[in-house]
C-alpha cells in the first residue's frame, strides 16, 4: 500500500526531526536567545514510527533537527534504518541534513552504519561571514572539514545549502560558485522561506532563482541541465562543463503539486506541511499504547488532510505552528 494524498501526490520520502536543539543561532532561522524546545523521543520510537512509514510506501528518510549529529545514538539509528526495506525490497535512501560541527568525526561512523547522503547547511565560504551569520566563532574550518570527511567517507555527492539573504551574504554567490568547482561539492542556494523565529522575512530580502541565475553569470554562465520531476532543486551547470550548482525556489516558482513530503518532529508529532498550522499527534498515540494498525489509519487520515500548497507572499499568509528549527526543514 502506498500513501497518496487526496490531491493525487504519492508520499514516498519521510524526514524525522530528531531534536530540535542545535549548536547554531543562525540569523536567518533562530533568534538569539534560545526559544522553547520541545521533548524528544527515545531513538527506539523514530524507529518504530520509520518503520511503519516504510511499509506504507516511503522509499526515502531524510534525519533532520535542531542539529540532527547533537543527537546520542544517531549512528545505531542509521544501522536500524539500513536494515529496513521497501515494499520493493531495496535499501532506504537514507540522507541526513546538518550544520557540519561535528561531521568531520562523524562522517565515517554514519557512512560505514549505512547512510546514503549527506546535506551541509553553510551560507558563507569565508570565516567572518559564516561567523556573523551562525553566531559561532570557528565554525567554518570544522564545517569545511566536515564536508570533506564526507567525501572521503564515500557520501556522494555531497550537497551544500546555502540560504541567501539581500544586503546579507548574497555577495557569496560567486564566491559558493567557485566553491562548487573547487571542491566539488553540489551547491544548493534555496530561497529564503518565512519560517524563522524572528520575523525578518519580506518578499526583497529573498534572493529568487532568476538573480542567483543572472549574478552568476557575471562569473560564468549557467546551463540548466535535467531534473527529475520529484526533484526540488533545478540543476544548473557552468557552461565549461565544471562544477555543478542547484536553485530550490519554494518562493519564486513553488512546487508543492510535486510535494512527496511528510514530516514528524522531535516530539512526534506529523506535519504535512512546512507552513501546517496544525499538527497530528502520533506521539500521543503511540504513548497510548496504539497498535501499528492504528498507527497506519491515523497516518493515513494525516494525510489525507495535506495541504494543496503554501501561500508565502499571499495576503492571508498565516505563520506556520513552528519555526524551521523546530521542523528540520
Ligand atoms: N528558508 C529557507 N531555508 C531555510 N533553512 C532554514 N531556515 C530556512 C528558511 N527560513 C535551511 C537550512 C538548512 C535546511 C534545513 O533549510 O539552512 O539547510
Amino acid at each position: 500500500m502506498h500513501l497518496t494524498d487526496k490531491f493525487g501526490r504519492r508520499i514516498s520520502d519521510l524526514r524525522i526531526s530528531i531534536t530540535d536543539r542545535c549548536n547554531y543561532k543562525c540569523v536567518y532561522c533562530r533568534s538569539g536567545n534560545d526559544g522553547p524546545q520541545f521533548s524528544e523521543m527515545d531513538i527506539a520510537e523514530y524507529l518504530r514510527i520509520a518503520r511503519i512509514f516504510v511499509e506504507l510506501g516511503i522509499t526515502k528518510v531524510r534525519l533532520t533537527g535542531g542539529e540532527p549529529l547533537l543527537r546520542k545514538g544517531l549512528v545505531e539509528m542509521v544501522r536500524e534504518l539500513g536494515g529496513m526495506r521497501t515494499l520493493e525490497g531495496r535499501p532506504l535512501d537514507i540522507a541526513i541534513t546538518t550544520n557540519g560541527h561535528l561531521l568531520a568525526e562523524l562522517a565515517q561512523p554514519l557512512a560505514d552504519a549505512g547512510l546514503t547522503r549527506v546535506t551541509v547547511s553553510m551560507d558563507a565560504v569565508d570565516p567572518e561571514h559564516f561567523a556573523r551569520i551562525t553566531r559561532v566563532p570557528n565554525g567554518y574550518e570544522r564545517v569545511l572539514a566536515g564536508i570533506r570527511a564526507a567525501q572521503r567517507a564515500g557520501l556522494h555527492p555531497v550537497k551544500v545549502n546555502c540560504v541567501l539573504l539581500r544586503g546579507f551574504n548574497d555577495d557569496q554567490i560567486i564566491p559558493f560558485g567557485v566553491f562548487a568547482r573547487e571542491e566539488g561539492a553540489i551547491v544548493r542556494f534555496i530561497e529564503f522561506m518565512p519560517l524563522e523565529e524572528d520575523r525578518v522575512w519580506t518578499p526583497e530580502i529573498v534572493i529568487t532563482l532568476d538573480e542567483i541565475v543572472r549574478r552568476m553569470a557575471a562569473f560564468m554562465p549557467l546551463r540548466e541541465v535535467e531534473h527529475s520531476r520529484s526533484e526540488t532543486a533545478r540543476r544548473y551547470r557552468f557552461e565549461d562543463g565544471v562544477g555543478e550548482i542547484g536553485i530550490i525556489a519554494p518562493v519564486s516558482q513553488p512546487f508543492c503539486g510535486h510535494c512527496s513530503r511528510i514530516r514528524v518532529t522531535s516530539d512526534g508529532k506529523i506535519r504535512t506541511c512546512l507552513f501546517s498550522v496544525r499538527e497530528h499527534d502520533l506521539a500521543a498515540l503511540m504513548l497510548n499504547g496504539a497498535s501499528d494498525e492504528e498507527m497506519i489509519a491515523f497516518i493515513q487520515r494525516a494525510v489525507d488532510q495535506k495541504e494543496e500548497r503554501h501561500h508565502i507572499g499571499e495576503a492571508g499568509f498565516i505563520p506556520a505552528s513552528r519555526t524551521m528549527v523546530h521542523i528540520g526543514g
